[in-house]
This record gives C-alpha cells, sequence and structure tokens, in this order.
C-alpha cells in the first residue's frame, strides 16, 4: 500500500502546549501507597517514595499531574491530609470501596511532584463540598503568608506557596456514580461561583470546567451547553474524558476507536464556539481532554474485590502490542488538535490503568503504552502542520473510512528538525511513506524507531520488556523527500533533520 503525506511550512495547526502531555494520579488503588511511595523500599528516599518509580516518571517526560482524583475527589477532605501524619484521620473512600489512610497528602504529593520535576493540576472538591472549601484551598495553597490558611501551610512546613497554576473544578459531575452528582444546572452554577472565589483569591490561577464524563452520556451535548452558559467567562478548559476497550476482540475496529475521539474534540469544540457566538464573547474556549486511555482489562477482576482494604489491587490493567497501537493513534489525534487541546492527562500515571506498573517490595517496569507517550513527550514539540496523506481506507462495524495510515507531522525549529509519529492499522500490509516537505530542507533521518512484529496480545512484564521501539534503516532522505516503510500493525516515530 502507498501512503502520501504532504505538509507545507507555511500551513500550520498550532503549537503544542506541553502541558498536552499530562498525566493523572489519583489517590486510589496502588498509585500511590506501593506505587510512588513505598517507605522501606530498596529505593525509596528519606521521605518514603520510591527511586526506581521516580525515574521512570522523570522519563516518561510528562509535563503535569492531575490529582487526587477522579471519583475519589468527590468525597474529599483536602484537611485530612495536612499536618503531622500521625493525626490523619482514616476515612473511608466511598468512591472505590476503600480506606484512605492519608499518610500521603497535600504537602508530600507537592513534594513527590517538585521531586519527579511535574507541575500540578488540582481538583477541588464539588462533590460533597462548595465554595467555601475552593477559596480555602486556593488560599491554603497559593496566598503567600498572612492569613489563617497561608500561615497553616506555614506552619506545617511549606514556607513559600505552591502556586498551583492549573484547577479543576470537581470531576465527572454528571455522572450518577459520582459523589454528589449534579444537574447540569446544579453544577454549572456552584462551579461559577467555586471559579469566581478562587480567581478572587489567585487571579492567576486557571480553571478547567468539567464536561461530560463520556460522549456516551445521554446528557452529553445539552450538559456543556448548559454548563457553559453558566461558567463561559469564569473558566478557561472544559474537560473531555474517553476511555478505549477492545471488548469485541476486533482488531481493525478497536484501531479505529481514535475516531471516536476526534469526533468528541470536533463537537465539544462546537458547543464552545455555540456559547461563544451566543453570548457575543471575545473569549475562544480551549479544551482540557484530562482523562484519556484504555480501560477494560481489569473490570472484570475488579468487580470481584473486597471492599473497604487500603490500596488494593484495582484497575491494574495489563496493556497488550494492540493498545499501545490504538494509544499511539489517540496520541496523534490530540496532537492533530492541538489547537483546541491544551491540556491531556494520560489517565493515569502507576499501576491504576497505567504506564507504569510496581510490584511491592520488587521492581518497577513499562508497560507497552509507556513508549508511544514517551516518545511524544520526548520529542513531539513545536509546531503541528497541516498535512495532507493519500492512503487507503477500510470500515469497520463502528466507522467508514478509517485511513490505515494514521499521522502527524510536528515542526521543531529549536531542534531544526520535522518528527512525524504514524500508525499503520493494516494488519497484513506494510506502507510505502512518502513525504513531500513543501518548504523545508531535509538533510538526514536522525532517527526511525518503530514498535512492531509483535503478537497483538504481547504485554510487558516485570520480568521481560519485548514491547518497546526498535531502531530501524527503512528510512531515506531523497530528492528533498522523505520514504519509509511502515510495517504491518506498527507505530512509528520518525525525526528528519533539516537544512
Ligand atoms: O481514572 C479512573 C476513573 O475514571 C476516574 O476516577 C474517573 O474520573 C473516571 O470515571
Amino acid at each position: 500500500m502507498k501512503a502520501k503525506m504532504t505538509v507545507n511550512k507555511c500551513f500550520e495547526i498550532d503549537a503544542v502546549d506541553p502541558r498536552i502531555y499530562g498525566s493523572f494520579l489519583e489517590q486510589m488503588g496502588r498509585a500511590v501507597y506501593t506505587g510512588i511511595f513505598e517507605p522501606g523500599h530498596k529505593t525509596a528516599d528519606t521521605k518514603g517514595f520510591r527511586g526506581d518509580v521516580r525515574d521512570l516518571v522523570k522519563e516518561l517526560k510528562t509535563t503535569i499531574v492531575r490529582y487526587p482524583g477522579g471519583n475519589y475527589v468527590s468525597g474529599y477532605n483536602w484537611e485530612d491530609g495536612i499536618g503531622p501524619v500521625a493525626e490523619r484521620p482514616a476515612r473511608l473512600d466511598l468512591a472505590w470501596k476503600s480506606v484512605e489512610t492519608h499518610e500521603v497528602g497535600l504537602h508530600e504529593f507537592m513534594y513527590w511532584a517538585n521531586e519527579v520535576g511535574i507541575e500540578v493540576c488540582m481538583a477541588i472538591n464539588l462533590g460533597t463540598k462548595g465554595v467555601d472549601d475552593a477559596r480555602n484551598i486556593v488560599e491554603y495553597c497559593n496566598h503567600p503568608g498572612g492569613t489563617y490558611w497561608s500561615d497553616l501551610r506555614r506552619k506545617n512546613g511549606a514556607e513559600k506557596p505552591f502556586k498551583i497554576k492549573t484547577w479543576c473544578l470537581g470531576n465527572e459531575m454528571d455522572g450518577p456514580w459520582q459523589i454528589g452528582a449534579k444537574t447540569a444546572e446544579e453544577y454549572g452554577r456552584i462551579a461559577a461561583e467555586a471559579a469566581k472565589v478562587m480567581k478572587l483569591v489567585d487571579p492567576d490561577i486557571e480553571l478547567v470546567a468539567c464536561g461530560s464524563s463520556a460522549r456516551w452520556m445521554p446528557t452529553f451535548g445539552a450538559w456543556e451547553a448548559t454548563v457553559l452558559e453558566h461558567v463561559y467567562e469564569h473558566v478557561d478548559y472544559i474537560s473531555l474524558h474517553s476511555y478505549y476497550g477492545n471488548q469485541k476482540n476486533d482488531v481493525p475496529g478497536y484501531l479505529a476507536k481514535s475516531i471516536d475521539m476526534d469526533r468528541f474534540i470536533g463537537s465539544v469544540s462546537a458547543i464552545c464556539d455555540y456559547i461563544k457566538a451566543k453570548t457575543r464573547s471575545e473569549k475562544t474556549l480551549n479544551l482540557s481532554y484530562d482523562e484519556w486511555n484504555v480501560w477494560y482489562h481489569s473490570n472484570e477482576q475488579d468487580s470481584k474485590n473486597e471492599p473497604w482494604q487500603k490500596a488494593p489491587p484495582i484497575l491494574e490493567d495489563i496493556y497488550n502490542f494492540e493498545d499501545a497501537l490504538l494509544f499511539g493513534c489517540l496520541l496523534i489525534t490530540l496532537l492533530k488538535n492541538c489547537n483546541r487541546i491544551k491540556i491531556a492527562c494520560l489517565a493515569q500515571l502507576v499501576n491504576v490503568i497505567a504506564p507504569i506498573m510496581t510490584e511491592k517490595g520488587g521492581a518497577a517496569w513499562q508497560q507497552t503504552t509507556y513508549f508511544p507517550f514517551m516518545q511524544a513527550a520526548s520529542h513531539g514539540h513545536g509546531v503541528v502542520l497541516r498535512h495532507n496523506i493519500d492512503v487507503s481506507a477500510y470500515d469497520c462495524e463502528e466507522f467508514k473510512d478509517v485511513p490505515y495510515v494514521e499521522a502527524v507531522a510536528i515542526f521543531n525549529r529549536e531542534e531544526n528538525e520535522i518528527v512525524v509519529f504514524a500508525v499503520n492499522r493494516s494488519m497484513d500490509e506494510h506502507a510505502d511513506f512518502d513525504m513531500e516537505l513543501q518548504g523545508f530542507d531535509p538533510k538526514n533521518i536522525i532517527e526511525f524507531t518503530e514498535i512492531c512484529d509483535y503478537d497483538v496480545k504481547q504485554v510487558n512484564s516485570s520480568a521481560a520488556i519485548p514491547v518497546s521501539p526498535k531502531t530501524s534503516q527503512a528510512a531515506s532522505v531523497a530528492g528533498g523527500n522523505i520514504s519509509a516503510t511502515l510495517k504491518p500493525l506498527s507505530w512509528n516515530m520518525l525525526r528528519i533533520g533539516l537544512n
């Protein structure tokens, strides 16, 4: 099969906001306890945080981490996680039917984020809490001092404010499973009032309002429109969440699911623009895709879990090769929409539907999905170029005209290179990939790596990491154009040096 991609230096989509490589760490399952935090582990630092996990997180190059939930945040009292650890209460976490001891709370998490060099995106509780709590937590985290909450932070050991810039106004408030779920009217009102007081405390913060918790929610669309009527002028982003799975064991159908993500982004952008037009606003609202991933492998196991354990092993999906391919298509889709998607959070980061897994007392290791993310977050910076791709397409149960090759090209001015990420969705045909770089003068192939040639069900484990990128020689510069071979079922990264 032939695949011809054309880009032109004059035609850009937008610059990639580094926060598109965000992630998410919820205070649930083994994300925190025996994930990032395990006092006594042989790699633990003096505060009990695992050094092996820290190194893998750093290598992943994630930029921002959403915390502490997720469903968990809607029943969370953040004050339970401050002050002397021995005095902190253990509480029932109703969202995940677990027991939370608060051994790790706000200060410990901020310490960890600082150690790994990631910005924090803090979510507030708009389930069981409200406007007063919203202003208090911003004052505690961001006000320099001289007030009740800011001085309490200083007393608890943080002289300087945390300066958290990005805040989520609750989580999935449309979902019947959410603690304190709300109608769009109820949520729109409380979110607008919470946003007002939070920005009064710190005008430099940015706020994310909750969109629908999934595109399949019956209230999707109407929820966004109603909520935005209330919050449009008070917030900076609206959220999108999606999880995908290959429940039908249909590989072509599964790999096409990134089209759902693309349509979701298009629809939410259109709703934002409708409210912009209706209210004659000057402002264009951007999007925060603050939960996205594959999630389905652990569902059956989790339904058998005993309730009220501390740090139970839940949502521990083990990802295979086909998951990494869909994951790659999802990453490409986010990048192609970088004019609207400014924040995106891979949900989640450690142990819970995560690219990084740990064994209690043992090793930390990379899942198959770790590698496409790491490559994109390491090299996918600069300006996404508009492109045309000529390639054949297929139909599957859910979608028509699915292109066999999904790709994106990013021009990195600082490095003077173009980086292409591409997935070949074909099960049996390689793609002769030709790229015309109008307005550029390509010099060399800096690097061409591929993840391919595995059984679709191949997984990684603590014992072996078979699914990972391998260098290929099958790419060259000829007559100002690029050609490369994209193997059947492959994730590819091509870095092109420019003159
Ligand atoms: O990431 C797991 C859960 O998925 C989050 O807690 C929730 O927001 C979503 O439904």
